[in-house]
C-alpha cells in the first residue's frame, strides 16, 4: 500500500497541498471516486426509491439495494436485509436503544465500558432513565485496555444489553470483541458493538465477531455525510419495533392503528439517504480494493512511529496501549497546558488534529485530564506527516515551557 499514490485520489490534498490531515477519527477525507459517485447519482440517476414504477425510480431503487448488498459484504453479513441505512453512528445507537427498550425493565443492567464515546453511552443512559434499569461500566486499566476480569464479574449480574466500542476513539485500543461477545451472549445479553472507529480501519466480519448489532459511521470510512450502515441479526430485527415511524415503513395504516413492514424497511422511515448510500458503497469498494489488512498494517506502522517519537518528548503524557491491539489514534497531553493551545500551535503549522474530550468525558475523568490532543491516521497519511507532528509537538514544548507543570 502506497499512501503517496493513494493521496492523489483525494482532491482535498490538491486544494490544500500543505495540509497534514491527522483528524480522520473525527471524519475522513473522500476519494474522487466517492465524490463522483455522489455527483453522478444526483446528475443522472436521481429519483426517490421504493415508491414509483417509472424507470428512473426503479433504477435508483436498484442502486440503493445494490449499495445495501455491498455494505453487507463489506461487514461480512449473511443477508443484505440485515443492513439498515441510518444517518450516522449516533442515530444507529439511538435506534437500537429505542427498539430494544421493551427488553429492559426496572433493576435490569445495561453494561457499557468506561471508554465509550457519548454516542454509545447517552442513549443507553436515556433507556435506563425511562425503564428504571441501571448502567454499569467495564473499567479501563492503566494501560488503556478493558479490564476483562471485571467484565466477567459484571456479566454475572446478567446484563440485558452489553454495548461496547470495537476501537476507542481516544486510546486507539482495539477491544477483543469476539471473545467478549461470546461471553456476553452466554450470559444472555444482547451485544451491540460500536464500530464507528473500527469499520474504516480494520477488517470487520460480523459473522466472526458474533455480536447482535454492529454500528458504523459512513463519514469516517471515506463515505459522504448522511449515510451509515447499521447491521443486525435478521431474526432480531424481525422481532423489534420501529424507532422512527411514518412513510416507507408501514404495511397497512388505518386512522387509529398501523402495522409495520419487514426489516430493513421497518427501520428506514421517510426518504432514506439513498444517494449517499450509493456513494458509501463506492467508499466500501475503495477500501476493499486497497485491502483492509493493508490499511490496518499501515495505520499501525504510523502509530508505532508516532508513539516512539512522542515518547522522547519530556513531560508529554501519551495515552493508550502498545501492541497489536492498537489502531491509528494517538492522544496526548502536557500537564498544565490546555489541549486547545497545543492544537492551535499545531494548526499554525498546517497540522490538523482535534483537541477536547472527544465526546468521551468519563474516559477523560478516568485518565485524570480534562482534555487531550488527538492525532489520528488513515491510508493517505505518510511517515512525513507523523514526523511533522512529532517535531511540532517537541517545538510546542519549548514554546510553552513556562506553562507546562
Ligand atoms: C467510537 C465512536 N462512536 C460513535 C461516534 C459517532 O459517530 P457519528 O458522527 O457517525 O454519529 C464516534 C464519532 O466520533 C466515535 O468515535
Amino acid at each position: 500500500m502506497d499512501p503517496r499514490a493513494l493521496k492523489k485520489d483525494f482532491p482535498i490534498f490538491e486544494a490544500h497541498p500543505e495540509l497534514v490531515f491527522l483528524d480522520s477519527a473525527a471524519s475522513s477525507q473522500k476519494p474522487r471516486s466517492v465524490i463522483h459517485a455522489l455527483a453522478r447519482f444526483y446528475e443522472s440517476a436521481y429519483a426517490n426509491v421504493h415508491r414509483s414504477s417509472y424507470r428512473l425510480s426503479e433504477a435508483a431503487t436498484e442502486a440503493y439495494e445494490a449499495a445495501r448488498e455491498t455494505l453487507a459484504r463489506f461487514l461480512g453479513a449473511q443477508d443484505p436485509r440485515e443492513v439498515v441505512f441510518v444517518r450516522n453512528a449516533t442515530e444507529g445507537v439511538n435506534l437500537l436503544a429505542h427498539a430494544l427498550g421493551g427488553r429492559v425493565g426496572p433493576g435490569d443492567t445495561i453494561l457499557v465500558t468506561e471508554m465509550e464515546h457519548h454516542a454509545n453511552l447517552v442513549p443507553w443512559q436515556q433507556l435506563a432513565v425511562h425503564t428504571g434499569a441501571r448502567i454499569r461500566a467495564v473499567p479501563v486499566t492503566e494501560e488503556g485496555r478493558l479490564d476483562l476480569s471485571a467484565f466477567d464479574q459484571l456479566l454475572a449480574e446478567g446484563p440485558k444489553i452489553v454495548a461496547l466500542a470495537h476501537m476507542s476513539n481516544v486510546l486507539g485500543t482495539i477491544n477483543p470483541v469476539a471473545e467478549m461477545a461470546k461471553k456476553a451472549k452466554e450470559a444472555g445479553a444482547i451485544v451491540v458493538v460500536d464500530g464507528a472507529q473500527a469499520a474504516p480501519h480494520l477488517p470487520v466480519n460480523v459473522a466472526e465477531l458474533g455480536a447482535d448489532f454492529y454500528v458504523t459511521s459512513g463519514h469516517k470510512m471515506l463515505g459522504p455525510t448522511g449515510a451509515s450502515a447499521l447491521w443486525g441479526r435478521l431474526a432480531l430485527w424481525r422481532e423489534l419495533p420501529p424507532f422512527l415511524t411514518g412513510g416507507g415503513m408501514i404495511e397497512r395504516v388505518e386512522l387509529e392503528a398501523s402495522t409495520f413492514t419487514e426489516p430493513p424497511a421497518r427501520f428506514e422511515a421517510g426518504t432514506p439517504p439513498f444517494a449517499e448510500a450509493v456513494a458509501l458503497a463506492e467508499a466500501a469498494r475503495y477500501l476493499e480494493a486497497v485491502g483492509r489488512d493493508a490499511v490496518l498494517a499501515h495505520d499501525q506502522a504510523l502509530t508505532r512511529r508516532a508513539l516512539e517519537g512522542l515518547k522522547t518528548i519530556p513531560d508529554l503524557e501519551v495515552f493508550g496501549p502498545e501492541g497489536p491491539d492498537r489502531g491509528g489514534v494517538v492522544s496526548f497531553a502536557f500537564p498544565g497546558l490546555h489541549a486547545h493551545d497545543l492544537a492551535t500551535f499545531l494548526a499554525e503549522k498546517q497540522i490538523a488534529v482535534r483537541a477536547g474530550h472527544h465526546c468521551a468525558q468519563p474516559l477523560h475523568q478516568k485518565l485524570g485530564v480534562p482534555a487531550t490532543t488527538r492525532a489520528s491516521f488513515y491510508l493517505y497519511n505518510t511517515e512525513e506527516d507523523v514526523d511533522r507532528l512529532v517535531e511540532a509537538v517537541a517545538e510546542a514544548r519549548r514554546f510553552f515551557k513556562d506553562w507546562i507543570a
